[in-house]
């Protein structure tokens, strides 16, 4: 494991275009396998989470040729073409877990068991497990609802309407995945919106999405989808990690092109902006169907404490460890609730924010449903444990340059889940 001493530095300044963005990837390689016709696919994220997504596809008879990080063409097998092999290794990736189940319970298969590395094994499963299980289809877990997954397809499934009690856009999905196959209107509402690149995904390879107030839906059986190329806009969760230490040290300005700016996924700005962040967007013209643009972040002056209320968490899930890292450089308390699913994600991210941020001299407490910081305008720095987890690890190093110390960020090797290149590009915006 890769411990990363990150050196405190006066001031950050430069332009990046961030990586592809995971979500789309991962997204664009699944539907790509269910396509009529091959799919082109323009800069997908290069990383181990979508390494796994591509072999999870051509596990299951796609043909793709090319790279992830370039250009890769998928072409699929068609709807219900799919012809899995008898066991597919997620490894750290949920997003592939549980959509693929989704796809897979649509397929002509028998036994097929998904698993993954220990991170994975540890997620909750039956929050798709369960609806698809309503449906008529045959998905079993682990007792404790964890993985692996079996899935047997094929069946027939049943229309249904699924009201599920916490917003998640993997289950989301799921739950539309499979009703392509099913017969009738299968809808799916969510206490707040989460994500929705599988809903512009599909109406994009013309499948038409039903809508009624905050609950989405689709009518099967879909006989066919035809998604057309895909180009990768850059992936909002990396750029937030710069957004962050651009606006603790960005002088004159740290500068972040291409990123997608889908609404259900910037919550973080609204939160910044509040605790007095300097964050300017320049829209652009769209990418894949999602609003797209630059985001522009000078130094802050004084950062101010918040609260961070229940519904605005989904839109701004992976980005909440920041909100804590940032808190602990306000003046004043800032507390996140309504998050009891930062505890069932890469780590429980309640439990290792809130011992990361001690770790490195902040206080800083755990709530069952979020965390409270205690900001005294500063980061003292120490040695922090990324614990597996990407985004904790890359929150150390941002940690580290802003520090009064430093920070040796321990298991630093974990950002190659989303962006492998990270400590690369920090060098690049100045990070010693
Ligand atoms: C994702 C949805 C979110 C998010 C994850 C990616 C997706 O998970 O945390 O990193 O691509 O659909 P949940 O659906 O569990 O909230």
């Amino acid at each position: 494991m890769v411990v990363l001493q990150v050196s405190p530095v006066p001031a950050l300044t430069g332009t990046l275009r961030v990586p592809a963005d995971k979500s789309i990837t991962h997204r664009a390689l699944l539907l790509g396998a269910l396509s009529d016709a091959p799919v082109r696919v323009t800069g997908p994220l290069d990383s181990a989470d979508t390494a796994a997504t591509l072999n999870a596809v051509e596990a299951c008879g796609a043909a793709v040729e090319g790279h992830l990080g370039d250009a890769l063409v998928i072409t699929g097998r068609g709807v219900r073409g799919l012809r899995p092999s008898p066991a597919i290794d997620c490894a750290n990736a949920g997003t592939l877990m549980r959509l693929l189940t989704g796809v897979l319970v649509g397929q002509r298969c028998e036994h097929v068991i998904l698993d993954g590395d220990d991170s994975l094994r540890g997620r909750p499963m039956a929050r798709v497990a369960r609806p698809l299980r309503r449906m008529g289809a045959a998905v079993f877990t682990a007792p404790g609802g964890t993985p692996p997954v079996v899935v047997s397809g094929g069946q027939p499934l049943r229309a249904m309407r699924h009201d599920l009690e916490v917003a998640s856009a993997q289950v989301k999905s799921a739950v539309l995945l499979a009703g392509l196959f099913a017969d009738g209107e299968t809808w799916v509402s969510e206490p707040a919106p989460s994500r929705d690149h599988t809903e512009r995904m599909l109406e994009a390879g013309g499948v038409p999405l039903l809508r009624d107030g905050d609950a989405v839906g689709v009518r099967g059986p879909v006989g066919a989808l035809r998604l057309p190329d895909v180009e990768v806009p850059g992936d909002f969760s990396s750029a937030a990690f710069h957004l962050v230490a651009g606006a603790l040290l960005g002088d004159p300005e740290v500068r972040l092109e291409g990123v997608n700016l889908n609404p259900r996924r910037t919550g973080l700005l609204e939160v910044m902006r509040r605790m007095g962040a300097d964050v300017v967007v320049e829209e652009g013209a769209p990418v894949a169907g999602e609003p797209c643009g630059a985001l522009v972040v000078r130094r802050a002056g004084e950062l101010r404490g918040t609260d961070v209320e229940p519904g605005e968490v989904p839109a701004m899930i992976d980005e909440l460890p920041l909100v804590g890292l940032l808190a602990a450089f306000a003046r004043g308390v800032t507390t996140v609730r309504g998050a009891a699913e930062l505890r069932v994600k890469e780590s429980d991210r309640v439990a290792s924010v809130v011992a990361a941020l001690r770790a490195m001299g902040v206080r800083a407490e755990e709530r069952e449903d979020g965390f409270s910081v205690m900001g005294a305008g500063r980061l003292p720095g120490g040695a922090m444990e990324a614990v597996g987890d990407h985004r904790l690890a890359m929150l150390g190093a941002v940690a580290g340059l802003a520090s009064a110390d430093g920070v040796a960020v321990g298991n630093f090797d974990a950002c190659a889940v989303s962006y492998p290149g990270f400590a690369a590009d920090l060098r690049r915006l100045g990070a010693a």
